[in-house]
């Protein structure tokens, strides 16, 4: 009888079939259960990927995706009889066409690769988010990833032009649109956008690319209050308008985690202010960026509206600005593990969204903290939590203190950007009208009526992994 590795084997070649003991060697990134399948089947294009899906499907076996496992939500965690379908060996970028405004990619292809090869060419991605280094663009994909540009560039969504897609019966949808406009029939590839691997797998992305500005300027705020946040940013909005690339904000705790750790060096700003603002804007220049940003900040010193500020005169210093942004690992250094929450309110909410989390914590406990931070101009804040990993059975106390507050305001969302996975599936359920829930159900089963792509994660389908909570036609998580 053939066994489920020699029929994979069969598929993709022996050495591409990774057995649990290869399997215990690697990586599992930032989801500790990522590697709990038997196997991991390496596909070299959508062929492949078509046999291994029909394999898969017709013997009730999960597939679960792997690109750059830099997900926060648990939607790589895999079990016992799992397959993992990584996709290392598509990693190439197929053609990037200047004129038409495209580049073709392979999933497994990193977003600090496809920016390397732009970059000669005045060319770059809309999309940029902190795992650069290791995310792949078709994770990007199916998370609908968003980052530090969104408010110029938009998330991964309004930047995909076209993809092909495997269904879990194997078949290969030519959806590889190139034009700007194209508006014949339904718009197929958005269902697979963000939805996490769960009802398709993406082999091919045309992603549109974009000229890298004449110049860009980056600078750091300090203002008394976040209470300030709404209208700096839409000053700084009505100022710069389409030019405005970030506007992102460090409450004090953040920024102090970040700046203080061993070989940071000197904060670029000190600490003792309320609330730590980036803004980086692009124009014809670096000398007219910088200008426009300097003249903003001044306007803000003298309405009292900036306390202080620096604004970067060279890469390095830029990078140090962002780097007090974007190392939110930092907090390994803090605790043994972390929680991390990624939520979405009305722009004038945000600054009490923060306070009010802040009384609850300090309600709960003097010495509980919560690291805030995020892109504010997409009203989007994240929140982690330093914990124990024997207080991580815990985690229902710290839901409760985002999830309890986030419901006082009339408008919001349990996640803005990292997507559910099984991490956030519960409260998902929890959020969503019921005749939505049981849409979303429907689109999986029309998709993937055996439950075969990534089972488990964002909604529960069908039976799958036992182990991973799922029940039959039941929301109850
Ligand atoms: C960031 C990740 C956590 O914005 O989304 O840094
Ligand atoms: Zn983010």
């Amino acid at each position: 009888m053939t066994t489920t590795t020699d029929m994979f084997a069969a598929i993709v070649g022996t050495e591409h079939v990774l057995t649990a003991e290869r399997l215990a060697t690697r990586d599992p990134g930032y989801c500790t259960a990522a590697l709990g399948a038997s196997i991991l089947v390496r596909p070299a294009n959508s062929t492949e990927l078509s046999r291994i899906c029909e394999a898969a499907n017709s013997r009730n076996i999960g597939l679960v995706p792997h690109g750059g496992l830099t997900g926060l939500v648990d939607g790589t965690a895999s079990h016992p009889g799992d397959v993992i379908v990584s996709f290392e060996r598509m990693s190439s970028i197929l053609r990037i066409d200047p004129l038409q405004g495209i580049a073709v990619v392979e999933p497994g292809v990193t977003l600090g690769a496809l920016q390397q090869a732009l970059e000669p060419l005045g060319l770059m991605t809309g999309v940029d988010i902190p795992s650069r280094g290791s995310c792949t663009i078709g994770g990007m994909v199916s998370t609908n990833a968003g980052g530090i540009q969104v408010l110029k560039y938009g998330m991964m969504r309004q930047n995909v032009l076209g993809l092909e897609v495997v269904l879990a019966n194997g078949r290969v949808l030519d959806l590889s649109n190139e034009l700007l406009k194209n508006n014949a029939g339904y718009d197929l590839k958005q269902v697979f956008i963000g939805s996490e691997g769960t009802l398709g797998l993406v082999t091919k992305i045309v992603l549109k690319i974009w000229p890298v500005p004449g110049g860009t300027c980056c600078a750091l705020l300090a203002c008394d209050s976040p209470e300030i946040l709404p209208s700096l940013f839409n000053s700084a909005r009505k100022n710069f308008g389409a030019d405005l690339m970030s506007f992102e904000a460090m409450w004090p705790e953040y920024f102090h985690l970040t700046t203080s750790q061993p070989g940071f060096g000197r904060p670029p700003l000190p600490m003792g202010r309320g609330i730590y603002v980036i803004i980086e804007l692009a124009g014809t220049s670096q000398a007219e960026a910088q200008a426009r940003l300097v003249a903003f900040l001044e306007a803000g010193f003298e309405k009292g509206a900036v306390a202080d500020a620096v604004v970067a005169q060279s890469g390095s210093e830029r990078h140090k600005i962002w780097r007090s942004r974007e190392d939110s690992d930092a907090i390994d250094n803090v605790s043994d593990t972390s929680l991390s929450y990624d939520i979405g309110l009305k722009l004038v909410d945000l600054p009490n969204f923060a306070a009010r989390l802040r009384q609850r914590c300090a309600a709960r406990s003097a010495d509980l903290v919560p690291y805030v931070f995020g892109h504010v101009g997409d009203g989007n804040l994240h929140v982690m939590f330093a914990i124990r990993k024997s207080d991580a059975a815990q985690r229902e106390v710290y839901d409760g203190l985002i999830y309890d507050t986030l419901s006082e305001f009339s408008a919001s969302t349990i996640s803005a950007e990292h997507g559910i996975g099984i991490e956030k599936r519960a409260v998902l359920a929890r959020s969503l009208a019921p005749d939505t829930l049981a849409t979303l159900v429907d689109m999986k089963k029309a998709l993937d009526p055996c439950n075969t792509l990534n089972p488990g994660k964002v909604i529960v389908a069908g039976e799958r992994n036992p182990s991973s909570g799922t029940s039959s036609g039941t929301q109850e998580q």
